[in-house]
């Protein structure tokens, strides 16, 4: 899989792909994650991305033109399955979506700023518009990670154990339930007796009791979507 991240600030994404699972991806050769700077694209001679918004709306507006160059560069050396815009008006990103972007082979996400970008953009250049949750960034690039780390821990291989992904939460539209480790008695606080039994089905069952009840007392939401 390639993910190609086009930025204003690329600085904003140096480190979180270069530790762990997402750093042991890439050298594994799962996943090649390449970060561009917009400004490279900008034929402006301050490289300036942005500009004032015609309806006189305070704050700037990502220029269509280097996105549109980057874009294009892009696609004259592959084709790209999706070509994501990072936004809170975007559609709200899940596990569900997570899996969906895992089984792609190339994705571009365009990390927004300022305003926004040039609604041309949104209406000719991108394929689909995602939020990380109701709430603002002062820009695309944390949700951009976000997404990334998300997807690419999902790629075969990624994680060592394979059933630790799919027993995360929200895998199965439940949340994970509690986990301990040793010592199994600290300061009289115990770790439940049955996983000290060495019984795998009663685990199992209790594993999951567990995890029906912490998500109907933490998510009762979960229980009745469809996600
Ligand atoms: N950019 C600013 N806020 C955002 C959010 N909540 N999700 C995705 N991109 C964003």
């Amino acid at each position: 899989m390639r993910i190609d991240i086009l930025s204003a600030v690329p600085q904003l994404l140096e480190s979180p792909f270069q530790h762990s699972i997402i750093k042991r991806a890439q050298q594994k050769g799962l996943v090649e994650i390449v970060v561009h700077n917009l400004r490279d694209f900008s034929t402006d001679k301050h490289r300036r991305v942005d500009d004032y918004a015609y309806s006189g709306i305070a704050g700037m507006v990502m220029c269509i033109e280097p996105i549109d160059r980057a874009i294009t560069y892009l696609k004259q050396q592959r084709d790209y399955d999706e070509i994501i815009y990072t936004s809170p008006d975007g559609e709200p990103f899940t596990q569900k979506m997570a899996n969906q972007l895992s089984t792609m082979h190339n994705l571009i996400i365009l990390c927004g700023h300022y305003k926004g970008v040039d609604q041309r953009v949104r209406d000719h250049l991108i394929t689909r518009e995602i939020s990380i949750g109701d709430y603002v960034l002062t820009g695309g690039e944390l949700a951009a990670a976000v997404i990334t780390d998300a997807v690419v821990r999902l790629l075969p291989g990624a994680i060592s154990d394979e059933q630790a992904a799919l027993t995360d939460s929200f895998q199965d539209g439940l949340l994970s339930p509690p986990v301990y480790t040793r010592p199994a008695d600290y300061k009289g606080w115990k770790v439940p007796e049955v996983l000290l039994s060495g019984n795998a089905k009663l685990i199992e069952e209790w594993n999951l009791k567990q995890a029906i009840e912490r998500t109907r007392k933490l998510r009762p939401n979960l229980l009745n979507s469809d996600d």
